[in-house]
Order: C-alpha cells, then structure tokens, then sequence
C-alpha cells in the first residue's frame, strides 16, 4: 500500500515557516512591513504600479469590479467555463454576467465571440487564463481598449506565465491573482489587485479597509483617521501572517514554477501516447505557469465514465477531480437566469470530461507514473465493460 496521493500540496520550507513566526513575533500582525513587501514583491514582478493584498482571490475581484463603478443594470462578460468565483464576483455587485463559452483548445473565452456580446450594457469584460493558459489574452485586452471597456483579468490561476513577453496580470486594467494553497505560491488565504491606475488603486485600498482613507493604517489612530470612514468598506485585508508566507514564497517563485513545470512534462511524457486522452495544449510564444494538470478524455467516454475513473482513482488514494462545471448551468444560476442545457455547447463536453490530477511541486516520477497507470487501468475497465 502506498500513500495516499492528493490533489494538491503547497510547497512550504523552513523559509516560509521562519518569516512566519518571526512576524508573529513581531507583534505586528495587520497592515505592516510584510504587507507592503509583499505587494511591492507582486506589483514589480509583473511590472505594475501598484498592488494591493487582499483577503482572497474572490474578494480582489469583487473590489476590483467594485472600484470600477459596476453596479445594477450593467452587464459583464465572463466566461462560462472557469471556477465560479469568476461570475459570482459579478452577481455580488448587483450586475449581471454575460456568459460566453470557450475556445475548445485553450479553454479560454474567444474575442470574437465577446465581441457579439457587448452591448450598451457593458461595464466589464472579465478574461480568464483558464488553467494559466494567456492564450487569447492579448487579444481579449486590444478588443476591450477598442470599445473602451475595463477588462478585469482574472488571473488567479496565472502567476508566472506569460504571453510573448506580457507576464499574466499585466492584462487588466485591474488583474488579480489569488494565493489559495493550490496555486503557484500561497498565502493560505488571499489575492492581490495589481494596476496602474493611481485612483483604481486608492479606492481599492480603501474598500479593503473598511472605507477608510486609502494611507490609513491604525497607527493613525492617534490622528483620528482609524474611525473616518470615507466609503461603504468591507475588512478584505490581508493579514501580516499571510503576507509573510506570501513574501518567503515570491523569493521562490521561479523554482516553484520550475518544478511545476517540470511534473506537467512528466505527465505529457507519459500520457502523450494515449490516443483516448486530450492533453493541455500550449501554444508557441506562451511560457506556460502551470496550476493544474488537467486531461481530457477523448468523445468516446461520457460524463458517467469520467465520474466512474476519477471515483476509481479517489478509490486507490490518487486524488481527482472534475475541473470544471460550466457555471451558467450550476443551479443556483439557472434559478436567476434561463440558461439551459446546450446553450454553451463547447464548455458543456469539455467540462463532462475533464480530469484533473494530481499536481505539486513535490509529485515524484515514480506518483506520477502510478497515477498515470491507475488512470490507464480505469480506462481500459470502461472499454472492456463495453465489448
Ligand atoms: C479563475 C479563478 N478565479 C477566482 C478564484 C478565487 O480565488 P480565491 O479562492 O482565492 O477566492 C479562483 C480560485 O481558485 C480561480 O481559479
């Protein structure tokens, strides 16, 4: 019996663990030197002005979208195939999402396709790099500069990749990235908001922060600044805890997506013979910052044979998972909306059989080659019950 392999496992050393405790020694635990760092660290690796820490990846989106005036009555296109906090951001401010599907091959929403959805409504256009993958990207932003609408790039899957030489977070108006513990670095919880807009900025800086002025911290408290609430404001900071995981992280940034990328060719090695399975495609000109690996199986498996491999791997301890439903079909967005069955036809069969396995900076040739073949074995039990 081996152990168990799981879906995802953050790459934490003793870098991470000594900036950690020695912020907790510091008795400096909310808006301090870690925070400031770790937004500088960010910001300046993507090449933005500035960078503003927040509690998730889900609450940057909403104050980014916030912070650009979106509101009831206006739309924003967002792809149907992405993870839900894509389009839930968007239901949070009142507006409502305009749902577009996605390019088969990167998964990522088609320009042109946004394109016939703009209407007089449009206050957003949200772009995904689905999986890390900027294909499109480039695109996406040109067409949304043409009609003058913010693109809000969703760049939580991203960090590290690049398009030509544009590195992920460089796209958006505002972009943001999120630090959940599967991503490329973690802060156990947490996002930032990247752009270069200096009144962006300062109003993100204060939504996070209670509606307070943007510079207030509660050493100001002495001033009278602590309780001078400019703004309807929410707590979505970013603790010192969190940012001085996030700082230890940055510092390895380019060895973790080394290594990541190292697992992706291990799974591509082995799995590129396998004529049932349709591997993550990377096109040229794109450094891809890999955040999942995540196959396809080929048209002839249906929705019930990928639930009855990725149940057969969970059974042999390999973790698994069904990245992801089409998000206009999830039901509490069909109750809102009339979307239905058929109505995004390329992330409905993508998303009936897509598997995504198990990835981690530490994965070792010998797990993935056992993943490889439990995955194998799965497959091949499907052909049989068939012949
Ligand atoms: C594309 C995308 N957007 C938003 C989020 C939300 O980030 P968080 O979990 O930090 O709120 C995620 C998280 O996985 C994501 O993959």
């Amino acid at each position: 019996m081996t152990d168990a392999i799981p879906l995802s496992l953050p790459d934490i050393t003793d870098a991470e663990i000594r900036n950690v405790v020695a912020t907790l020694r510091s008795g400096r635990l909310s808006m301090g030197p870690q925070l400031e760092e770790f937004e500088r660290l960010v910001s300046e690796r993507i090449g933005r002005r500035h960078g503003i820490g927040v509690s998730s990846g889900t609450s940057g989106l909403y104050l980014g979208l916030t912070a650009l005036g979106v509101g009831p009555g206006n739309e924003v296109i967002t792809p149907a195939f992405s993870f839900v906090a894509s389009a839930n951001c968007v239901l949070a401010t009142g507006a409502t999402p305009i749902f577009v599907d996605c390019d088969p091959g990167s998964l990522n929403m088609r320009p042109r396709e946004v394109q016939k959805r703009i209407t007089d409504k449009t206050k957003a256009i949200i772009g995904v790099e689905v999986f890390g993958n900027p294909s499109g990207m480039a695109a996406l932003a040109a067409l949304a500069a043409k009609y003058e609408i913010p693109l809000v790039e969703d760049a939580c899957e991203g960090l590290g990749g690049r398009s030509g030489s544009d590195p992920i977070g460089r796209f958006g108006r505002v972009s943001i990235f999120g630090f959940y513990p599967n991503k490329q670095i973690t802060t156990g919880e947490g996002g930032m908001i990247l752009t270069d807009d200096d009144h962006l900025a300062d109003l993100c800086r204060s939504l996070r922060n209670q509606g307070r002025a943007s510079s207030s911290t509660d050493s100001g408290q002495e001033l009278g600044c602590w309780l001078v609430h400019e703004r309807l404001g929410f707590n979505y900071r970013l603790s010192e805890i969190n940012a001085a995981l996030g700082v230890a992280q940055m510092h390895r940034l380019d060895s973790l997506i080394e290594a990541r990328e190292r697992i992706a060719a291990l799974y591509t090695r082995r799995l590129m013979g396998n004529t049932d399975l349709i591997l993550p495609t990377v096109e040229p000109e794109t450094f891809m910052s890999w955040f999942v690996y995540v196959v396809r199986l080929s048209d002839r498996f249906t929705a019930q044979d990928r639930q009855f491999i990725i149940n057969g791997l969970r059974r042999h301890d390999v973790g698994a998972s069904n990245y992801f439903p089409p998000i206009p079909l999830l039901p509490f967005y069909r109750q809102r909306f009339d979307h239905a069955p058929g109505d995004f036809p390329i992330a409905e069969s993508v998303s009936q059989r897509t598997i995504a396995l198990p990835f981690f900076t530490r994965l070792t040739q010998r797990e993935v080659d056992l993943v490889c073949q439990t995955l194998e074995l799965m497959m091949t039990r499907i052909t049989f019950s068939r012949s």
